[in-house]
């Protein structure tokens, strides 16, 4: 019997392209998407893209936070599309013509707004204008960006029960930040379980450091997916 695979999405935020192809292939029996980040798409361009899907047909994660006026939007997701990544990333704060843009110059992918990036404090989110704290702007910027097309939102563990509220059920959820029992949080301030996001209603997590820095990544990943189906069959 094949078992599908887990909504994870494995941060591949390797220093080299080698680096990151290896980790692609160890990890892509078992989960179902791998994230390429600015600083991999950067160095190495769009042929990274066909560097970590492999032969695998994983499902790519373009991880590059598109934020301009909406006609250069639509030109850099009108340039991606012909990757085929699964999801594209544009800031919500870009406003709804940039992700309508996005949305329309790249219809087979689905845009992921992020909302307020979890880096940002409070006082952060005051000096650059966006009063009455983070919850707030993420349920505004979350309801303004699936208005506008986003088919997918990015947010923090902590604030996806909320955005589902919001959003309702056919808004795919994802959610980085989440650390397996007895890892390190390493720089990430607000963290939850696999389980407890899936719980409170992520739909794909993205999970680096756990399984990339682990021994053997394709080990970490296969254990992670394992007790996420054990939560699943429990909550069946
Ligand atoms: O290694 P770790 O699991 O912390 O990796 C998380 C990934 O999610 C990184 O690629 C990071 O850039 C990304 N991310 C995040 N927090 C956000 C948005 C994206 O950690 N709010």
């Amino acid at each position: 019997m094949t078992v599908p695979p887990a909504p994870i999405a494995v941060a591949l935020d390797a220093p080299d392209l080698e680096v990151a192809a290896r980790w692609a292939t160890l990890v892509t029996p078992h989960v179902s998407t791998v994230k390429v980040g600015l600083e991999l798409y950067l160095r190495y361009g769009p042929d990274v893209v066909a560097s970590v899907r492999g032969a695998s047909g994983v499902q790519v994660f373009l991880d590059l936070k598109l934020h301009d006026i909406p006609a250069t939007v639509a030109g850099a997701a009108r340039a991606v599309a012909r990757l085929r990544p699964a999801f594209l990333t544009v800031h919500a704060a870009g406003g709804p013509a940039m992700i309508r843009a996005a949305a329309e110059a790249a219809p087979e992918t689905t845009i992921a707004a992020v909302t307020v990036l979890t880096s940002l404090s409070d006082d952060d989110l005051d000096a650059v204008g966006l009063t009455g704290g983070s919850p707030e702007a993420v349920r505004r910027l979350a309801a303004l960006a699936v208005e506008a097309g986003a088919g997918a939102l990015v947010c923090s563990p902590r604030e996806v029960a909320a955005v589902r509220a919001e959003v309702g059920p056919d808004v795919t959820l994802i959610t980085p930040g989440v650390r397996p029992p007895g890892t390190g949080t390493q720089d990430q301030a607000r963290v939850a379980t696999p389980e407890a996001a899936l719980e409170a209603g992520a739909d794909l997590l993205v999970i680096g450091r756990p399984i990339t820095g682990a021994a053997d990544p394709g080990a970490a990943a296969a254990g992670i997916a394992a007790a996420l189906r054990r939560t699943a069959a429990g909550a069946s």
